[in-house]
C-alpha cells in the first residue's frame, strides 16, 4: 500500500470531482481482474483450539451425559455455527499445552485416563477426556482438516513417532492395533503436523540453532505411513519480529519442512496491561489497528528471509497464531484468557485477513487464536448459552475468498489520523472465484467518517454489484447473550457500477464485502 499524502488525497479528490460520487474523503483503487495471481488458500481461514480455559472443555466438549445437546460429547450448537463459516483446518492441542501434552494419556476408556495439571493455563486439572479420538471426531463433524501439534519441549522422539503411527498407519503395527483396540479401525487422514510450538518460549526456551537441530532430529522420525498422503510438516517459527529465528531455522532445516510458522498477536497496551476488550477510547482503537497493520511488515520481512533460501516458495508461511490479546474479562480466571469481542476485533480480523490474502504467494495457512471462549474467539459460551462474535461474522463474509485467485490491487487512500499518528483509512483485498465472480473485502478504519472509494476494474466488465456490511453504531459494540445480534452483517447498498469500475461509500468503522458479476 502506498503511503498516502495530502497531495495524493487532493489529487484523488480533484479526479473524483467529475465522478458521480465526488467526496473529499475518497480513496482510489485499481483492481487488476485480468491479472489473477496465486490461489488464496482457504487454509488462511483456519482456526486453533487449545486445552486452555474454556475452549476445549465447555466450548467444544461437554461430555456425552450433558444436558447440552451434543453428538458423542461435542456440542451441536457450536459445530453447527462453525460449519457456516467453513472452518478449513483446526490446530490442536496447543499452543503451549502441546509441549506438555502426552498423547497416550488421552486415549482409551475415559474414566481410566490419567489426569495432569495444565501448568500453563490456570493450573487446573486436565482429565484428558478430550483426546486424539475426540479431536478427530470433532474435525469430522466440522468437515475440517486436522492439524496436530507434537510435543518437542517435554516429549520424546519415540512418543512423537508413535503418535504419528497411531493416527496414520493402517498396518498391522503396534500403534495402529492400539488405535483399533480403542475403537477406530481405519487410520485418520492427517495432513498437517507441527513439530513443537513456540520453542523459543513456552515450548522449551531454545535458541534457533538448538531448535533447528531438534526439528531435524524429531522430524526424521515423523514417518509417512500413508505414502499416498504425505504429511505437511510445520516447523515452529518466530515470535513476531524475530527475523533471526526465521533465518537460522530456514538455513538449517528449510529443506525438511513444508511450512514454517509465525506467531503475532495484536496487543494494544503492554503485556502487563494490555487494555480492555470493550472499555476503550478512540486512542486505543487507533493504536490497536495500527499494531494490526504492522502484520504487513512482519509478513513481508519474514517472507523476504524465506526467499533467500527458498526462492521457489516451497515452504509455506503458516501464521498459526494471530489475533487480539486483551486483559481478561473482569472476574474471570486470568489463566483462561477469556475476552469479549467487539467491532474493533472485526476490524482487526478484516485487516489481517486482507494482509494474508495479499501475501497468498507465501502465506499458506493462518489460524486465529482461538475458536471458542479464548482470546479473539468466533464463539462465546456460558453453560447452555452460545453467541457468535463480530469476528465470526468477518470470517463468514470472507469465505468468498476461499481458494479463489488473488487479484492485484492498487490503493491510494486518505489517512486516518489520531493525534500525531496516521494510518491508512482503508484496507482491501480482491479475488476472482472459480465461476469468475469478483469479490472485494474492504475495511474503513476511521470510526468517525465514511470514505468514498472510486474503483477501476481492469480487464472485466461487471453487470451487477451487491454487498454486505458490518457496521454497528459504536466502536465497542459487541454481542451478549441478552442482545446477540447487535453486531451482524446487513445488506450494503452503498456501491454502484460506473463506466470502467464502481463507486462505493464505506461507512465509518465498517467491514464490507462486495460481489461483482
Ligand atoms: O494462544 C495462547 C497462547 O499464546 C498459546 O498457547 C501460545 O502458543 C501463545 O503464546
Amino acid at each position: 500500500m502506498k503511503a498516502p499524502s495530502l497531495l495524493c488525497v487532493v489529487a484523488a479528490s480533484l479526479l473524483m470531482a467529475a465522478s458521480a460520487s465526488a467526496q473529499t474523503n475518497t480513496a482510489t483503487l485499481t483492481v487488476s481482474a485480468d491479472k489473477p495471481g496465486p490461489e488464496i488458500s482457504r487454509m488462511i481461514y483456519g482456526h486453533f483450539a487449545e486445552h486452555l480455559g474454556r475452549c476445549i472443555y465447555e466450548g467444544f466438549w461437554v461430555g456425552e451425559d450433558s444436558k447440552i445437546p451434543n453428538t458423542r460429547g461435542i456440542r451441536n450448537d457450536v459445530v453447527d455455527a462453525l460449519k457456516k463459516i467453513k472452518v478449513p483446518v483446526l490446530r490442536w492441542p496447543g499452543g503451549c499445552f502441546a509441549d506438555e501434552y502426552h498423547w497416550k494419556d488421552g486415549i482409551g476408556p475415559r474414566e481410566k485416563r490419567p489426569a495432569m495439571i495444565n501448568t500453563h493455563w490456570g493450573g487446573v486439572v486436565e482429565n484428558n477426556h478430550f483426546g486424539t479420538h475426540e479431536f478427530f471426531d470433532l474435525c469430522e463433524q466440522l468437515g475440517t482438516e486436522p492439524y496436530v501439534c507434537g510435543n518437542v519441549g517435554s516429549g520424546t522422539v519415540q512418543e512423537m513417532m508413535e503418535w504419528v503411527e497411531y493416527m496414520t498407519s493402517d498396518a498391522d503395527s503396534p500403534m495402529a492395533n492400539l488405535r483399533r483396540a480403542n475403537g477406530r479401525d481405519k487410520a485418520w487422514k492427517l495432513k498437517y503436523f507441527g513439530v513443537g510450538n513456540e520453542s523459543w518460549g513456552c515450548g522449551g526456551n531454545m535458541t534457533p540453532e538448538f531448535y533447528a537441530d531438534n526439528y531435524r532430529r524429531y522430524n526424521t522420525f515423523v514417518k509417512n505411513y500413508d505414502r499416498a498422503n504425505p504429511l505437511y510438516r510445520i516447523a515452529g517459527g518466530a515470535n513476531s519480529g524475530d527475523y533471526n529465528w526465521t533465518e537460522v531455522v530456514m538455513k538449517s532445516a528449510g529443506r525438511q519442512m513444508q511450512g514454517l510458522s509465525l506467531h503475532h498477536y495484536t496487543v494494544p497496551g503492554t503485556w502487563q496491561k494490555k487494555g480492555s476488550a470493550t472499555q476503550f477510547d478512540e486512542a486505543e482503537w487507533h493504536k490497536t489497528l495500527r499494531k494490526t497493520l504492522e502484520t504487513e511488515t512482519l509478513v513481508t520481512k519474514h517472507a523476504a528471509i524465506m526467499d533467500q533460501t527458498d526462492p521457489g516458495k516451497k515452504v509455506g508461511m503458516i501464521v498459526d497464531e494471530w489475533g487480539t490479546w486483551f486483559d481478561v474479562e473482569p472476574g474471570t480466571n486470568p489463566g483462561f484468557l477469556y475476552q469479549q469481542n467487539s467491532l474493533r476485533d472485526a476490524l482487526v480480523a478484516g485487516i489481517s485477513l486482507n494482509i494474508f490474502n495479499r501475501h497468498a504467494d507465501r502465506v499458506k495457512m493462518a489460524n486465529i487464536a482461538q475458536t471458542v471462549n479464548v482470546l479473539q474467539s468466533m464463539i462465546l459460551t456460558d453453560k447452555e448459552k452460545m453467541l457468535v462474535t463480530p469476528t465470526y461474522h468477518v470470517f463468514e463474509m470472507f469465505t468468498v475468498h476461499h481458494d479463489a485467485s488473488l487479484l492485484p490491487v492498487e490503493l491510494q487512500c486518505p489517512d486516518y489520523q489520531f493525534g500525531n499518528d496516521k494510518i491508512p483509512s482503508v484496507s482491501v483485498s480482491a479475488s476472482k472465484d472459480k465461476a469468475g465472480v469478483i469479490h472485494l473485502t474492504l475495511c474503513n478504519l476511521n470510526p468517525n467518517e465514511a470514505v468514498g472509494v472510486s474503483a477501476q476494474l481492469a480487464g472485466a466488465n461487471a453487470g451487477a454489484i451487491t454487498g454486505r456490511v458490518l457496521t454497528p453504531t459504536a466502536m465497542n459494540a459487541h454481542n451478549t447473550y441478552d442482545r446477540p445480534e447487535v453486531v451482524k452483517p446487513a445488506a450494503f447498498n452503498g456501491a454502484k457500477l460506473v463506466e470502467g469500475g464502481f463507486n462505493a461509500t464505506l461507512p465509518a468503522k465498517s467491514v464490507v464485502v462486495l460481489e461483482l458479476k
